[in-house]
Formats: structure tokens, sequence, C-alpha cells
């Protein structure tokens, strides 16, 4: 895959211990939820590395002193439904003010086209970060829709977080939105012929949600 400046892949030892128990077959809903958080809070970590501070004042036991504090209201993110759902939760425990919109997209099955079927946004998202969450990142049809919706609604600091990438998604979603950063915890092999990821972790909707 070509080298995107607006991408950044974790790849670390602990992400990757935990990757391998979600990729597992045996793995039950309970246990697979619980890890998407995980990781997801993990990713957190990177990705908001730069998220607006400002200055206090704190009285610590011994002396006053200036600290940077996190700016409250900076921060939306928009988990498209449904999938996206698991992740929320995994923010909100390094970031709890993180305000939450959801955007509803499906992928045709057939045509692997995503069409939106819900949207609704925090009030002011335009002035905030807005960061989509979506553990798959496929083909990237459903990340940059989700992201052109959000630039129709004025939005102008806009990242991407998934859990497991295809290079194809990567591709499409960084050639199609340069401007957004996009943050995966791995890099997977490539599609197959229907649009999961290889070796990927199958339908990550379905075993977050006991669906099937
Ligand atoms: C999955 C996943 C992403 C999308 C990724 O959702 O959660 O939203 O596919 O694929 P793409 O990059 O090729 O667009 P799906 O459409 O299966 O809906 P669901 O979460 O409701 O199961
Ligand atoms: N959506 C998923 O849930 N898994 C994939 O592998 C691809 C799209």
């Amino acid at each position: 895959m070509k080298n995107f400046k607006n991408v950044t892949i974790l790849n670390h030892p602990l992400i990757n211990h935990k990757i391998a128990i979600l990729r597992s077959a045996d793995t039950k809903t309970k246990d697979f939820r619980e890890i998407v958080g995980e990781i997801t809070t993990l990713l957190t970590y990177e990705a908001f590395k730069d998220v607006p501070t400002h200055e206090v004042e704190v009285q610590t036991p011994l002396e006053k002193c200036k600290q940077q504090m996190v700016v409250e209201n900076s921060v939306a993110v928009i988990p498209v439904l449904r999938a996206g759902l698991g992740m929320v939760a995994g923010v909100h425990t390094l970031f709890p003010t993180a305000k939450v919109g959801h955007i509803g997209m499906y992928r045709d099955e057939e045509t692997l086209v995503p069409h939106e079927y819900y949207c609704k946004l925090p009030e002011g998202v335009e002035n905030m970060r807005a960061i989509v969450l979506d553990p798959m990142l496929a083909t990237g049809g459903s990340a940059a829709a989700a992201i052109d919706l959000l630039k129709k609604r004025g939005c102008k600091d806009i990242r991407q977080m998934s859990i497991i990438a295809a290079p194809e998604g990567v591709e499409t979603l960084a050639t199609a939105h340069p401007d957004v950063k996009i943050f995966v915890a791995v890099l997977d092999r490539c599609l197959n012929e229907n649009g999961y990821i290889l070796p990927g972790l199958g339908d990550a909707g379905d075993r977050l949600f006991g669906t099937k």
C-alpha cells in the first residue's frame, strides 16, 4: 500500500494481542464487546494526542501550578450504526464529555454501496472535532459517505477511527478525504469477493450484538 501522510496504523503489541482474541471465531459476544471497547480506548489515546486544551491554575498540597486540561464540548464522536456503537464507551473512558452523533449506514450486500438511513448530530458539531467511529474499514465506502455527510453539515476538523482496515479501504478514504486523519489499530491483507476483510474478524455488527 502507498504511504499516506494522514494515516496512522498503531500496530502495537498490546493491541495485536487483543486483536488476536477479537479475530477468533471462538470469542463470544461479551468478550468481543469488551475488547472492542479496550482497543478503542487505546486508539483514543493516540488519536486525541492533539485534542484542544486550555491552561488552568491548580493548588497542589505544596504550591500553585499551571496545568493543561482538555476543552469540554470540543469533540463529537460519530459512530456509524451499527458496529460503531461498540466503540463509544471506549472513547468515553478517556474523554467522558465527548458528544455523540449517530449516522446509520448499511452496505448493499450485492453492490457494497453504502446507504444512509439515519443521521442525528450534536448541535454545534460544525465547531467541534468530529471523530467517525467504525471498527471495520473495508471498501471505505461507508466511512467516505459518513465524512461527506459531516462536511455537508459544515464540519471542518474530521477524523476516522477504525480497528481493522483493508488496504483498499484506507486508499479509498485517504484519497477521497486527504484532509481527514485516519487512525487504525491494524492493517489487514485484502478484501474477499464479498467485500469482507481478510483475515478480519467477520461481521463486526453481528459479533457485537449477537445477531448471528
Ligand atoms: C459494516 C461496518 C462498516 C461497513 C464497512 O457495516 O460496520 O460500517 O460495513 O464496509 P465498507 O468500508 O465496505 O463500507 P454494515 O453495512 O455491515 O452494517 P451493520 O453495522 O449494520 O452490520
Ligand atoms: N463489515 C464487517 O463487519 N466486516 C468486514 O469484514 C467488512 C465489512
